[in-house]
Parts: structure tokens; C-alpha cells; sequence
């Protein structure tokens, strides 16, 4: 068990400054998932705490040690990899077991915690089989078997689903939570899935540029994003971002679409506008604030009236393409709310919930 502190972590590769100044602190017992774009430098993290990499600035704590001049294996970290190469030529269980005979460990230790491991993976019936005879979430679970018998303090996972098919991902994510709970070892996870992050993270590290763009739990960051990168990156549909204009009259608000149209805003969301009259701004709904307007409408829920472009169910909800203030939006209905393309249908947005944006500095000014 160990928490982890990362101060002014930065790395170069050459020019490019993959790790930005990362002040980093993750509780002992914590899951905590880096997530981002390609390429915002979230294996380059993982890696330098791992010992894999060499930070060119900045400390790496890891249980109340740094642990800057410790090769990685005097880390006591476990990691599991996207493209985690089980060796052909050996069964689950002397897989399971490479590292710890690595290790000199007793061999009656080690048939213990390879048959523990293995229940708590269920693939028990599986241990003498070799990597070819498995199905890819097998393999999988293999792979994160040989890590969690090591009994290490620090766990690290790179995409270890993004193999695998959909179905699949799912199951191992409800597993790998499950894990979590029964081991309670920190973990670090890292994704660029905003799905992933959302359902398995106690805190998430949204990572832009090799810098932190906003932390928190994930619902934290999804209902209160401080910028329009988090509101945008977090959400499936992503959230519509419209341009408009803003219009206040001493405490009220609206946006005005540049085509035309406006919308009230509620009073709690209006009251920090009152000096921004004729200020641009991105308008962001999420699609799930959109549904079929219905009886009588809630403060700060407004009616608006759209034509269906493409609909798509996905069994449960429906998504449908609508215009709005001159841009293409999804809003996320019930199943059977909208049938065919061209319909005319009433909406009802939920304004409680719009995030707006300033657009030169990117941040959530609402
Ligand atoms: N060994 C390397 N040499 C040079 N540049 C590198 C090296 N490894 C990574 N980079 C660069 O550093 C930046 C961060 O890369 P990193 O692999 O950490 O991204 P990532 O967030 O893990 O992306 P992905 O989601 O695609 O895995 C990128 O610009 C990448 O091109
Ligand atoms: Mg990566």
C-alpha cells in the first residue's frame, strides 16, 4: 500500500515536452485514471513513476520515499500494459507465476497466490492452458493475474482494455473495479476513454498537453467542468457547443444565436453575466438536458421546437440530430420520442445545467 506525490514532474523527449510541470498526489487505496487525448502525455506519466522513464525535473514520492534513483523494480509497482506479451511456450500458471520464480519466491507461495489470484480472476480452470487456447479477455485476465500476485504497493495499468472487443471492455472494467475493491492497492489507470475513466476512477487527471487540465471525481468533472476542453471530452454524445451572443438586462440573461433565436437563461446561471452584455459565447447543452416536451415546464427548462435529422437508436435512448442556433446538435431522447427523419418534434431544454463559455480563453465563465 502506498499514496503517491508527483512535484513539478516535467520530460523531454528531445524538444518535445511530453510532461509539463505535473503536481500530482494520489491517496494510498485510491483509483485514480489519467485520461486525455493521444498524445497529452499520459503513458510518458505512468512510465517516469514506474521508473521506466527518467523525469528531467521534479520529485516522485511514492509511499513517503522519493523514488527518483530507484530502478524501477526496487519500486514494488506492478503494471499491466495494452499490449501485455504472455510467453507462448508456458501455461497460465507458470505465466501467473514468472515473476514471483523471478523473485526466488518459495514454490508453495507461489502455487498460493497463483491459485488465489486465479479464483479471484476466474480463470482457475484455466491455469494449464497455454495463451493460444484462451479468448482475448482470458488472456487479459492472465496478464493482470501476473501483476497482482506480486502483491506490489502501486499498481499501473496503460489501455489495458483497448485490445479487446466492446463487449468484452465491459466485462473486464466491471472486473478490474471489482478487483480494486477486494485488493484496495493504489491503482493508476490510464485511458483516453472517457467511458473507462468516468466508471472506474475514484478521482480522474484530465491531461491536456502534458499538463493537468482539471482533476476531480468524475461526476465533479462532468457536471462542473472549469473549462470547455473538460466539458467537451467528457460526455458520449459530446456536449453541443453553440455560438451566440450574450443579451442582460440588469439580472437577466439570454443567448442570442448568431441565426437568429434566443434562450432565457435561469437566474443562477444569468446573475455572473450581469456585465457581459453583447459578449460572444459558446452555448454548451449536453445531449441528455434535451428531452420531449411534456406537460408544463420546470424553472429554467425551455421549450424549443426542431425538425429530426438523423436518428439513432441505440435501443435504450435515441439519438437525434436537430439544428440549433445555426449548428448541428444531438439530443439524447427516449426510445420511441422521435420516429422519423423530418419530423417536427417539441423540445424541452433543460437550462439549469448549460455550461458556457468564454471562447478566446476556453474557460466556463457559467
Ligand atoms: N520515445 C519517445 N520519443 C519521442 N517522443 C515521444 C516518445 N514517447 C512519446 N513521445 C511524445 O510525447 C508525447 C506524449 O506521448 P505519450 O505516449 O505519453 O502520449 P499518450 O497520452 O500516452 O497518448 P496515447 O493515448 O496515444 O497513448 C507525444 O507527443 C509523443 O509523440
Ligand atoms: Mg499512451
Amino acid at each position: 500500500m502506498a499514496d503517491v506525490k508527483l512535484s513539478g514532474v516535467h520530460k523531454y523527449y528531445g524538444n518535445v515536452h511530453a510532461v509539463r510541470g505535473i503536481d500530482l498526489t494520489i491517496a494510498d487505496g485510491e483509483f485514480a485514471v489519467l485520461v486525455g487525448p493521444s498524445g497529452c502525455g499520459k503513458s510518458t506519466l505512468l512510465r517516469t513513476i514506474a521508473g521506466l522513464e527518467d523525469p528531467d525535473g521534479g520529485a516522485i514520492t511514492i509511499g513517503g520515499a522519493v523514488v527518483n534513483d530507484l530502478r524501477p523494480r526496487e519500486r514494488n509497482i506492478a503494471m499491466v500494459f495494452q499490449n501485455y506479451a504472455l510467453y507462448p511456450y508456458l501455461t497460465v500458471s507458470e505465466n501467473i507465476a514468472f515473476g514471483l520464480r523471478a523473485r526466488k519466491t518459495p514454490e508453495i507461495e507461489i502455487r498460493k497466490r497463483v491459485s488465489e489470484a486465479a479464483e479471484m480472476l476466474g480463470i482457475g480452470n484455466f491455469l494449464q492452458r497455454y495463451p493460444r487456447q484462451l479468448s482475448g479477455g482470458q488472456r487479459q485476465r492472465v496478464a493482470i493475474g501476473r501483476a497482482i500476485v506480486r502483491k506490489a504497493d502501486l499498481f499501473l495499468f496503460d489501455e489495458p482494455l483497448s485490445n479487446l472487443d466492446a463487449q468484452l471492455r465491459d466485462e473486464m472494467r466491471t472486473e478490474i473495479k471489482r478487483l480494486h475493491h477486494e485488493i484496495t492497492t493504489t491503482m493508476i489507470y490510464v485511458t483516453h476513454d472517457q467511458v473507462e475513466a468516468m466508471t472506474l476512477a475514484d478521482r480522474i487527471v484530465l491531461l491536456r498537453d502534458g499538463k493537468i487540465e482539471q482533476q476531480g471525481a468524475p461526476l465533479e468533472l462532468f457536471e462542473q467542468p472549469r473549462t470547455g476542453f473538460v466539458a467537451g471530452f467528457l460526455g458520449s454524445p459530446s456536449i453541443n457547443l453553440i455560438p451566440a451572443t450574450l443579451k442582460t438586462n440588469g439580472p437577466e440573461a439570454a443567448v442570442v444565436f448568431q441565426s437568429g433565436g434566443e434562450l432565457t437563461l435561469p437566474s443562477a446561471k444569468a446573475r455572473p453575466l450581469a456585465s457581459m452584455d453583447g459578449r460572444d459565447i459558446l452555448v454548451g447543452i449536453r445531449p441528455q438536458h434535451f428531452s420531449r416536451a411534456g406537460g408544463p415546464l420546470r424553472d429554467g427548462v425551455v421549450s424549443y421546437s426542431a425538425t429530426a435529422d438523423l436518428i439513432q437508436p441505440t435501443g435504450t435512448r435515441t439519438f437525434t440530430t436537430i439544428r440549433i442556433g445555426g449548428v448541428d446538435a444531438v439530443a439524447e431522447l427516449q426510445a420511441h420520442d422521435v420516429s422519423s427523419h423530418g419530423e417536427r418534434i417539441d423540445l424541452a431544454i433543460d437550462l439549469n445545467r448549460v455550461v458556457l463559455i468564454d471562447p478566446a480563453s476556453g474557460l466556463v465563465i457559467a
